[in-house]
């Protein structure tokens, strides 16, 4: 399905993981091995692919698109290995993650390295528009998981507040990826407003997903699973079961949850499908899923916007 939905901007792909590497070569020894290992085990490229997409729905795609593109991916990509220390989790794309390999010092610093590419390629081309737009991004995903941390330390999690720190952390640069996009092709104020709103309820959409994944047998996403239990993270299938069982019951899955032990993990997975929690989270990522393809109606039938419909889709129904 990714792969037909790549169609009509494949070769602007495949000319972007070229534009990708350059970006993110340094010519110290440790550095490159390090992005090296990075390069070789590149994720689903889903942000550069809505980047185009989005550009193509509006025009054309221009040289500002790849910097755009690159942007992003880059952005993404620092993002991830930070996550990794963050999270303490040991894999990252079916393989060892860099803190793991590396230990977390030098994660850090290359997370940072990469960050700062990222950035530095709207100046070198001198778009500056585009550098205001991920730079917002950048903020909101630090804020995200900051008040992630913060209230999984309490586990003081409700709905409202789950769908603010997935907003921040997820769906402000899924939404960058398709504004960014909409302006390198100089699109008009009504398109970009409406690939923004499209960015962001797919992007909610998109973490539900990633959240549901956790309570998944392992083995199947090329990351832990049961990592977010692990970490006290409540995301939507919990906070719904908590929020829809007995107080005796809920106390007692709390205090399993904040001892955080792997050998409880099915205990919880069971809970959250039982008390409806799975399915409650799937209804609600189809909504947001819906809702961002309303916002593409102001635009006309192209192959491109078919893409971004049919790559909407992929994102609610995706198995990795
Ligand atoms: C993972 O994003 C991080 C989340 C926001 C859930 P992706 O699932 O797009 O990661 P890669 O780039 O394909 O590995
Ligand atoms: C999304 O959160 C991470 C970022 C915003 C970088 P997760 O912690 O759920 O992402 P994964 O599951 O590790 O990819
Ligand atoms: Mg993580
Ligand atoms: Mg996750």
């Amino acid at each position: 399905m990714l792969k037909h939905l790549k169609e009509p901007v494949a070769e602007h792909l495949t000319n972007f993981e070229h534009f990708f590497r350059k970006n993110m070569s340094s010519g110290i020894g440790l550095l490159d091995v390090v992005t090296n290992y990075i390069i070789r085990r590149k994720g689903k490229q889903l942000r550069p692919m809505l980047v185009f997409l989005s550009a193509g729905a509006c025009g054309t795609i221009t040289e500002s698109t790849y910097v755009a593109a690159g942007m992003i991916e880059l952005l993404h990509t620092a993002t991830l290995v930070h996550d990794d220390i963050v999270d303490e989790a040991y894999e990252r794309r079916g393989f060892f993650s860099i803190n793991a390999l590396w230990r977390s010092k030098v994660a850090v610093l290359v997370g940072d390295y990469i960050l700062s590419r990222g950035l530095l390629i709207s100046i070198e081309h001198k778009r500056i528009d585009l550098l205001r737009v991920m730079s917002q991004a950048v903020k909101e995903m630090s804020e995200g998981e900051l008040l992630q941390i913060e209230r999984s330390r309490k586990m003081n999690v409700d709905e409202e507040t789950y769908y603010e720190i997935i907003r921040k952390k997820t769906a402000s640069l899924l939404a960058a990826c398709c504004a960014n996009g909409a302006i390198s092709a100089n699109a008009t104020e009504e398109q970009l407003d409406a690939l923004n709103n499209f960015g962001l309820n797919l992007g909610l959409a998109f973490q539900i997903r990633d959240d549901l994944f956790d309570f998944q047998p392992s083995g199947l996403i090329g990351k832990p699973t049961g990592n977010d239990i692990k970490e006290h993270k409540l995301t939507l299938p919990l906070i719904y079961a908590l929020a829809n069982s007995g107080a005796q019951e809920a106390r007692r899955i709390r205090r399993l949850i904040s001892r955080g032990k792997r050998s409880y993990i099915p205990r919880i997975v069971e809970f959250a499908h039982e008390r409806g929690g799975i399915d409650y989270a799937t209804q609600k990522m189809m909504e947001f899923n819906g809702k961002a393809k309303g916002y593409l109606d102001i635009f006309p039938d192209s192959e491109y916007k078919n893409s971004l419909l049919l790559l909407a889709d992929y994102m609610a129904t995706r198995d990795r």
